[in-house]
């Protein structure tokens, strides 16, 4: 970290999180916290609650929390060095010059340097874009019905017909040949030496979730191939970690995100209204995509191409973000080939409508398979139905699979009695009786529903004793910072066991120690975990007991595993808390 912890928690003391708040949302004192509307999502009733005492934020409604740091970051998309840096600035504490290690300096400068000349890139396009050179590239957005404001608002730019203008600008800002290369903005042959990647095409700057520039997408000025050019991956770029438009599209405030294949349809969909709209960035949609998603949405409408490439991604797409807990839906566009064309033609209004009729993901997928089958005879339409139950097995969970069995027998118009048995025929005769498991897997299946068990268990101890303190003392004589098997949990969790120590209890400092944005977020939310409602004494005590048992018994599963088979002392250890374990199951465990 740049500054000393002591320095940071003396910027976070000074910025009372009520006050800075209150400077965004309106509050209103409510028993011993302030409430109000969530920034974060839409509502109409406030779920968003601010302590005082605690100096954290939580909003029950989508389960954003933090202290003043998390806050910031969120709402004014700033890294951790940046919140202090504006806290500090707020409060008129001074900040030293930043100091690092050796080769955190090294990794960090790289970084920041790579950006800096994607800036100085974005805005050289820019300009070239607004001058006389880059009349054709900006003929062409205009042709394409974009506004000045949003040809600003995303930066876009434009790239000269020369070969290497890009490089000598950049050169002259005093950036290094291999700098630049490393940035992915020019390429080198035997024949021309060193030259621009892109030259004579509309350039859209990739922007992260920080609305620095990481990148570069290129359309080509008239039909050559390819008709867009990416930046290659580099040190800022990774493909599958970021979506285009995602910088807006977050501070958007609707409940779904609308997917779609490209630039211009992002671009186009937002200037229509629709900024929630964000694309991957020339590949397909990958799990890294759909989890960086869940962050803010929890419902996807995809609105890809309605061609069949388009239509292929759409089917690929709606499993990854089911996986992923996000539920997907797919939007029509018929006539028309992408959100873009069908704007310019339908309108903002007809396309608000399509997105209410959108189809759910499962119920698309299987109106494309129709196409394999003749519905119209009766052989075809057997074959249909046997394939669309062997689909309806996928869904695991009982309740949502009878739902689906419904919904496809109302649409196709068969009951759903027997759509049910030929689910279940389809089911033993394909091996996969009753729930379905693939008997290979099974055991693999067990292990990670163990770990995340033991996971959650360690989530929910946290909270508990962030919650009430006083449980301290009867935790801490069963469960180390050791026994929390995640590397982030067990940071908390000695640091927590430190603080108690000393007698305060803050969770908002030790925050203060995450200072990578996904870390922050992961360590915020240990703070909020959902924790069952127990009304009595006797069931609470209980849970305590089993939640500590469960964390236990993980620590000694995940220590046996790293256990080398020579290391008697260590398996000694191990049967000894083996039987420490046995010894806690007979224990009352008493909240007096
Ligand atoms: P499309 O060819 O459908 O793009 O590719 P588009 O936005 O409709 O193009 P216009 O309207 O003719 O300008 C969809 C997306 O696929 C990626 C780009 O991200 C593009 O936005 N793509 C396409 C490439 O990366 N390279 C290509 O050669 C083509
Ligand atoms: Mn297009």
């Amino acid at each position: 970290m740049y500054y000393s912890e002591d320095l940071i928690e003396e910027v976070r003391m000074k910025n009372d999180i009520v006050d800075v708040i209150s400077g965004y949302v309106r509050l209103q004192k409510k028993g011993s916290s302030y409430f109000g509307l969530c920034p974060f999502h839409n509502e109409k009733s406030p779920s968003f609650s601010v302590s005082r005492s605690k100096q954290m934020y939580y909003c029950f409604g989508c389960g954003a929390g933090g202290n003043v740091f998390t806050f910031l970051m969120e709402y004014e998309n700033l890294s951790f060095v940046e919140a202090v840096q504006l806290l500090a600035d707020r409060a008129g504490v001074e900040l030293p010059k930043m100091e690092y290690s050796k080769e955190a300096k090294e990794r960090a400068d790289l970084k920041t340097t790579l950006l800096e000349i994607n800036k100085a890139a974005a805005q050289y396009f820019y300009v070239q874009l607004k001058s006389e050179q880059g009349r054709i590239g900006y003929e062409y957005l205009k042709k394409r019905e974009l506004s000045d404001e949003t040809i600003k608002a995303f930066g876009l730019g434009y790239s000269n017909k020369y070969s290497d203008d890009l490089y000598r600008y950049l050169r002259s800002k005093g950036y290094s040949e291999d700098l630049i290369r490393q940035a992915g903005l020019i390429s080198t042959d035997e024949k021309h030496g060193v030259y621009d990647k892109f030259w004579n095409r509309v350039m859209f700057p990739i922007m992260d979730v920080n609305s620095r520039v990481i990148g570069f997408g290129g359309r080509v000025m008239g039909e050559a191939k390819p008709k867009y050019l990416n930046s290659p991956e580099t040190p800022v770029f990774d493909k599958s970690r970021n979506l285009y438009g995602l910088n807006r599209a977050r501070s958007s405030r609707k409940p779904y995100f609308l997917l779609c294949e490209g630039y211009m349809d992002v671009i186009a969909l937002h200037q229509a209204g629709f900024t929630n709209a964000v694309a991957s960035l020339g590949t397909a949609l990958t799990p890294g995509h759909a989890s960086l998603i869940k962050r803010y949405v929890r419902e996807v409408y995809l609105t890809y191409d309605s061609d069949e490439a388009g239509t292929r991604a759409a089917l690929r797409g709606v499993p990854i973000l089911k996986d992923a807990g996000i539920s997907a839906k797919v939007i029509r566009m018929d006539p028309y080939k992408d959100p873009d064309e069908f704007i310019k033609n339908l309108g903002a209004e007809e396309f608000e409508r399509r997105i209410a009729d959108a189809r759910n993901g499962f119920l698309f997928s299987l109106e494309i398979l129709e196409r394999d089958y003749d519905m119209n005879s009766p052989e075809g339409k057997t074959a249909f139905f046997r394939e669309a139950a062997r689909r309806l097995i996928g869904f695991e969970d009982e309740l949502e699979r009878n739902n689906y069995i419904e919904a496809v027998a109302k649409i196709y118009q068969i009951s759903a009695e027997s759509l049910k048995k030929l689910v279940t025929k389809t089911a033993i005769q394909d091996g996969l009786a009753k729930p379905v498991e693939r008997p290979k897997s099974t055991s693999e299946q067990k292990t990670a529903k163990k770990e995340d068990a033991g996971k959650t268990a360690q989530k929910v101890l946290l909270t508990w004793m962030i919650e009430e303190p006083k449980l301290f003392q009867v935790i801490g004589k069963y469960i180390h910072p050791d026994d929390f098997t995640e590397e982030l949990f067990r940071t908390v969790a000695e640091l927590m066991y430190r603080q108690y120590e000393q007698g305060e209890l803050n969770p908002a400092k030790i925050l203060n120690h995450f200072t990578e944005e996904e870390e922050h977020r992961e360590a915020a939310s240990l703070f909020h975990t959902k924790i069952r409602e127990l009304s009595t004494k006797g069931e609470r005590e209980q849970a305590l007991k089993e939640t500590i048992l469960r964390v236990k018994s993980n620590s000694i599963d995940a220590q046996t595993r790293k256990l080398s088979p020579t290391d008697m002392a260590g398996l000694q250890k191990l049967m000894e808390e083996k039987r420490k374990l046995q010894d806690l199951y007979q224990l009352h465990i008493s909240l007096e």
